[in-house]
This record gives C-alpha cells, structure tokens and sequence, in this order.
C-alpha cells in the first residue's frame, strides 16, 4: 500500500530534506586525501543531532553506523570505518538519512577526492548525476514508474556504463522505506502511475563495468561483481496535489 502524503504533510517533510541537503554541502569542505570514513560519519552524527535530527541508519536492520560511505567499487551501504583512508583520486558516495520531525529525508553524492581523478571516474560520476536529474524531469502525473528506469538506462548505458538492479529508489515518510519500489531499470509506459500525494526516492547507482553485485561477509557492503567502479546520487521528490514535482532534499 502506497501511503500518499498531503500537501501539509510535504511541508512537513521538508526539515528533514533540507538537513539532508544542508549535509551533503557540509561535507563539499571536508571530504580531501587523508580523512577517514569514520571521520565523515562522525561529522554526520554530530551535524545531525546538534540540529536536532536523529541519524536514521544507525542501527537500521543492525546497521553499525550513522551513514553509508562507498568508496570506488563500493556500489552502496559502505560502512565507515577509522581503517578506511581517503586518497587522491578516490571516488566516494555518502548516503544521509536525517529523521528531523518523524519524517526521513534521504539523498546521497558521489565526491571526487583530490583532485588526480581519472577520465573515466569522472565520466561516470557526472553521467550518474545527469541520470537523476533526467529521471526527476520524467516524473509526472500520469507518467508511469518505469518511465524513471528507461530514462536513466537511455542516460549511462550509451556511454558503456550499465545500471545496477539489485537496489531500488523507494517510497518515503514516517519510515525510511515504503512502497513503492522505484527501479533505476524499466521500460517507458510500465508500472504504477504517479499520482499526487507520492514521495518516494530516485537513487540510481551506475556501473563503470557489468552491473551485478555481491555484499561483502559483513552482510552490508555491496559491492561490484567486476571489482570496477561505480556511482550514485539520491534525492527524495514528492509529487504535490497540483501535480508540481518537489525535490525535498535541495537545493534550497
Ligand atoms: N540510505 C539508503 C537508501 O538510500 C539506505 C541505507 S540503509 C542502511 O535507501 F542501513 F545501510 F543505512
Ligand atoms: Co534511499
Ligand atoms: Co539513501
């Protein structure tokens, strides 16, 4: 069942959006060569509860941290970790998940570390950022969900890049996931239909190589089956009553 949202309690999800947001440019300035994962995460969770937020992933489902960090081949749910160094040239997605007034907010971006990055990391990075905001120019009343995944495939795979299946964008409010499943694949005119009332994420994640994945024995950290990069960057959108699109994670 598809929980939709009114236009007031839209407005009351946007807090928890704007902290998401506010985040993700906080850590333009402290993501360099040297810093560890660990030092990121406790950024997020000091950022969040002086703000007065609660950090949504720590303890999720047994989730060890505050924040997801995946570096390079890391596909998503990277666990920060005072071992873990950043160095030029790295590629890094933080994922945040602010809960501000009960309601979660949730967007992530991919950062390049330093500045000695390669034609082929910055390629995908910039590919993957373009393919979101493509797939929230497709959302519209009326429009169906596989709309999002035909955009998002027609945006990467051209570029010999491919799209991951084995994670989904999803439906968003009180709890961190809700139907609907949003993939990042699809063929246009198939799946539900948007229709106002819905918020729900758009978070794909593109494959420099093949887009299977395997999670690591942690039981959390995905990972590339190829061992080759990959990308990701997350908004969460809400539909309003007039049918305007709203990206509630920024830019505000
Ligand atoms: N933020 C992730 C998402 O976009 C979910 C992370 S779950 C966690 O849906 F437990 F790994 F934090
Ligand atoms: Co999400
Ligand atoms: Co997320």
């Amino acid at each position: 069942m598809i929980k939709l949202k009114s236009d007031q309690e839209i407005d009351d999800m946007k807090p928890a959006g704007k902290m998401a947001w506010d985040l993700l440019e906080a850590l333009k300035l402290m993501i360099r060569p040297g810093i560890s994962t660990q030092e990121i995460n406790d950024f997020v969770h000091s950022f969040t509860l002086e703000r007065g937020g609660v950090c949504a992933p720590l303890n999720y489902k047994g989730f060890p941290k505050s924040v997801c960090t995946s570096v390079n081949h890391v596909v998503c749910h990277g666990i920060p970790s005072p071992k873990e160094f950043l160095k030029d040239g790295d590629i890094i997605n933080v994922d945040v998940t602010p809960i501000v007034g009960g309601y979660h907010g949730d967007a992530s971006r991919t950062y390049f570390v330093g500045s000695n990055i390669s034609l082929v990391a910055r390629r995908l990075v910039e590919a993957t950022e373009r393919s979101l905001q493509l797939a929230i120019e497709a959302v519209v009343v009326g429009g169906r969900v596989g709309d999002i995944g035909a955009t998002i495939q027609e945006a990467v795979e051209g570029l010999g890049f491919s799209v991951v299946r084995d994670f989904v964008g999803h439906g968003i409010g009180k709890t961190f996931h809700e139907e609907p499943q949003i993939p990042h694949y699809g063929v246009r005119g198939r799946g539900i239909r948007f229709e106002p009332g819905m918020v729900f994420t758009i978070e794909p994640m593109i494959n420099q190589g093949g887009y299977g994945t395997k999670v690591l024995s942690d039981g959390w950290t995905a990972v590339t089956a190829d061992g080759k990069l990959s990308a990701q960057f997350e908004h969460t959108i809400a539909i309003r009553s007039t049918g305007k699109v709203e990206i509630l994670t920024g830019p505000y």
